[in-house]
């Protein structure tokens, strides 16, 4: 339990009295409103019958396109996402009206008497499909370093082949909601569970046609994110305040958990080819590949999720030749969104493949291929930037060591021999991650910070928690910087009208911009007050006849533990007293801060520059047991060495290690999106789409964290955290393929998710 009374708000989550948007209490007049989704995946001359809907109840109202007060409309790199189909469609379940109701079975009842039809036309489902027919949402994108032709004539062994990656649905806790309060002159004010409350905002204003200062958005906890509410929470809170606008009433949309996994976007599903040239003592010289992302109906994310898939296309490896395509192919499915990774685990994936038939063709083992190619000191990736403090070579070395691996490959070869009904296999999977946005403008973030009367200590920033524990992190870095004990500080909800135009929390970077805002307001206030102090009898600078020396007095000064020090040793003044002095003679105790990462350049023009601030490095090593017989396949053992920086919160990272590892092994073991030939989700429900449980997690994982890691380019020498450790996940996908190979000599193939059913396949040689 000490854990938890340290930590307050993991106890909310503990035991369940963390609010949701759905848990608000709400007034009596509330509607509730359920969106309606077309029938097919596109067509157009839609045609939406509403009376049989109205006739349910005299509170039923039924909102379509033309009821859109502003805007009907939400995308951002082009108009492509209506915010209510507007005579045509482009995917199954996309939204074509809105049910308000006084309750939400009357809303349910009514929504499932709306008549939605319309010409139907073939869908494309197919991402190489959409290629062939030219239907690209954006250009294509190249990036290229080296001389790749070059590496490929005169390679020893050039290993090629064809990668299949499904998309993930996010299964977060809470399902989408907003609440849309309107307010007198026109105001709205949303409360929403988006990771993008600015975001959000900017929708919101968008479709009721008023400036961006009419609404106010405001988040409190989410019940996961996850990349699933970067981009896709606004349109249920713009529906929301459409549906409040409308009637003058507020408005609550929840999604339910099957209009959830049907209507909103999930993680891109990629078709990729690539082909990686390596010379007779087993260095990597050359990598080409070809990414068809599955982008959905509309652009969204895909464009900035793309270009993270080419940032991350060679892995932690050292290649000096590359030469990777990109293309955002259009299909009938609903747009494809962040989820935790962003691209990245799509660019790993192929180079991992590439790497296991290398060794195949070379007969030179995995790991020595791996160990031989890992990034070192000063290499300059494929785009440019220098790899200083890097660390691959220090987690992987590690890594090896303490599970020490070469009797761990004898133990599962001697099992194997041993077995015949049983076969393991191992894999390490070594990860380089880039911590920034990789859109170079939003890598910004503000903080207003309050000290009370009392001594209490209040921080607000553009960051959303979801559970990630970014809020933990603000709080110690606030409570460190001002020299108080941490129950005296607290992170509030975030709201736009305290901290505006901010950016999303994701890409990892919750914490690292804004804790930094956070400390950068606490120290302004901190200064405030040291210099207050240092003219005050009790600071005991003039009787040691100082005050006279000049300006510089303050820096013998110092907050501590809620005391007042003078060189160290506390003096008769503790930190209520001086607030509270500081309050009589007028000094301001608040403070805004801003934050805007530091040294990042990038020229799109020429694909080179310093996109990220620094790297996350870490090497996982999974062992997969296979049944033979029933095809099935467990985790054995797991062992990670992550570089985490000087963590600010070790028991925070090591959950947001444990939880990205188990979205990363749902991945590349059971997650499947069924999608039927009509472009309907036939994986719509949590017995039909399998994600990792209880019972699947059940093995031992080790997570050690590298040390003597600090890491001067982020908040208190920490790292990011939040999305890396997801791509350990996809070492399960090469072990279970190695105790596939134990099982059946033959060559790996590369469809991910590796179900017991594409392993049966196989095992009876049908793959
Ligand atoms: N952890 C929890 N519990 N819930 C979440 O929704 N989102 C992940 C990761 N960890 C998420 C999470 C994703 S996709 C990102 S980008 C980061 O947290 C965002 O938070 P951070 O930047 O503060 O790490
Ligand atoms: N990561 C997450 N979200 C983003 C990014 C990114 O790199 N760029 C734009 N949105
Ligand atoms: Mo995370 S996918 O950047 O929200």
């Amino acid at each position: 339990m000490k854990a938890t009374a340290e930590r307050p708000e993991s106890l909310l989550n503990l035991t369940g009295s963390t609010r949701y948007v759905d848990d608000i209490p709400t007034p009596a007049s509330l509607l509730h409103a359920v969106p309606v989704g077309s029938t097919s995946a596109r067509g157009h001359q839609l045609n939406v019958e509403i009376e049989a809907a109205l006739a349910v109840d005299p509170s039923v109202r039924v909102l379509l396109a033309r009821d859109v007060p502003g805007e009907n409309q939400l995308g951002l790199v082009a108009d492509d996402e209506p915010l209510l189909a507007d005579g045509e469609w482009d995917f199954k379940a996309q939204v074509v009206a809105l049910v308000l109701a006084k309750d939400r079975r009357t809303a349910r009842k009514a929504a499932a008497r709306v008549k939605v039809d319309g010409e139907d036309m073939p869908p494309v489902l197919d991402p190489r499909i959409a290629f062939t027919n030219g239907d690209l949402i954006l250009k294509p994108m190249h990036q290229e370093a080296g001389d790749v032709e070059a590496a490929f004539r005169t390679a020893r062994w050039i290993a090629e082949g064809r990668c299949e990656s499904d998309g993930q649905e996010h299964v977060y806790l809470e399902t989408q909601s907003a609440i849309a309060y309107p307010e007198e002159g026109g105001r709205m004010r949303v409360i929403s569970s988006t990771q993008s409350p600015s975001g959000t905002q900017r929708a919101v204003a968008r479709v009721l046609g008023v400036p961006v200062s009419q609404v106010e958005v405001e988040a409190g906890r989410l019940g996961g994110g996850f990349g699933g509410k970067e981009d896709q929470a606004s349109p249920w809170a713009a529906l929301a305040a459409v549906g409040a606008r409308v009637t003058g009433l507020p408005v609550k949309l929840v999604l339910s958990r099957g209009d959830d996994m049907r209507m909103t976007g999930k993680r891109h599903p990629y078709s990729s080819d690539f082909k990686l040239a390596m010379d007779a003592a087993g260095h990597i010289t050359g990598y080409q590949a070809t990414y068809y992302q599955n982008s959905g109906a509309a652009a969204d994310l895909s464009a900035a999720i793309l270009s993270r898939t080419l940032f991350h296309s060679v892995g932690a490896y050292k290649v000096p030749a590359v030469k990777v395509d990109g293309y955002m192919c259009r299909t009938n499915l609903p747009p494809f969104t962040a989820y935790r990774g962003f691209g990245a685990p799509q660019g790993f994936f192929p180079m991992e493949a590439a790497i296991m038939k290398a060794s195949e063709l070379s007969g030179i083992p995995v790991h020595e291929i791996q160990a031989r190619n890992l990034l070192t000191e000063g290499t300059v990736t494929h785009y440019g930037m220098p790899m200083n403090d890097c660390r691959a070579e220090r987690t992987w070395d590690r890594l090896v060591d303490s599970c020490d691996y070469s009797n761990l490959k004898k133990e599962i070869a001697a099992f194997n021999k041993a077995n015949r009904l049983k076969k393991r296999g191992v894999w390490i999977q070594p990860v380089c991650f880039g911590i920034s946005f990789t859109k170079l403008m939003m890598n910004q973030g503000g903080a207003l910070v309050h000290v009370y009367t009392d001594g209490s200590v209040s921080v607000a920033t553009g960051g959303v928690e979801m559970g990630q524990g970014m809020n933990r992190k603000i709080l110690v870095a606030a409570a460190r910087t001002l020299g108080v004990p941490e129950d005296r500080v607290s992170v509030e909800k975030t709201r736009t009208s305290t901290v505006a135009n901010t950016m999303p929390t994701a890409a990892s970077t919750g914490a690292d911009i804004n804790g930094m805002a956070a400390l950068i307001a606490c120290k302004e206030i901190r200064d405030r007050l040291l210099a207050f102090a240092a003219t005050l009898p009790d600071a005991g600078l003039q009787t040691a006849g100082l005050q006279a020396t000049g300006g510089k007095t303050g820096d013998r000064l110092s907050l501590k533990d809620g005391l007042l020090l003078r060189d160290g040793q506390p003096t008769s003044l503790d930190w209520n007293g001086l607030v509270d002095k500081a309050h009589v003679a007028r000094i301001d105790l608040s403070a805004h801060g801003f934050y805007a990462t530091p040294d990042l350049v990038y020229d799109f023009r020429t694909q080179r520059g310093t996109p990220f601030a620094y790297h996350v490095y870490g090497a996982a090593l999974v062992v997969m047991e296979l049944d033979v017989v029933r095809a099935t396949l467990k985790v054995e053992r797991a062992h990670i060495i992550h570089d985490g920086g000087v963590s600010i919160d070790p028991l925070v990272d090591l959950g947001q290690i444990e939880g990205a590892l188990a979205q990363g092994l749902g991945w590349s073991l059971l997650e499947e999106l069924r999608f039927g030939a009509d472009g309907s989700l036939l994986t719509d429900t949590l017995s039909t789409y399998k994600l990792p449980d209880l019972r699947f997690m059940d093995f031992p994982l080790k997570v050690e964290f590298l040390d003597n890691a600090e890491n001067p380019k982020a908040i208190l020498g920490s790292k990011a955290v939040g999305e890396p450790p997801f791509v350990y996940g996809i070492a399960a996908y090469f072990a279970a393929m190695e105790a596939l190979k134990a099982a059946r000599a033959g060559s790996g193939f590369y469809d991910l998710p590796l179900t017991a059913e594409k392993a049966l396949d196989y095992l009876v040689g049908r793959r």
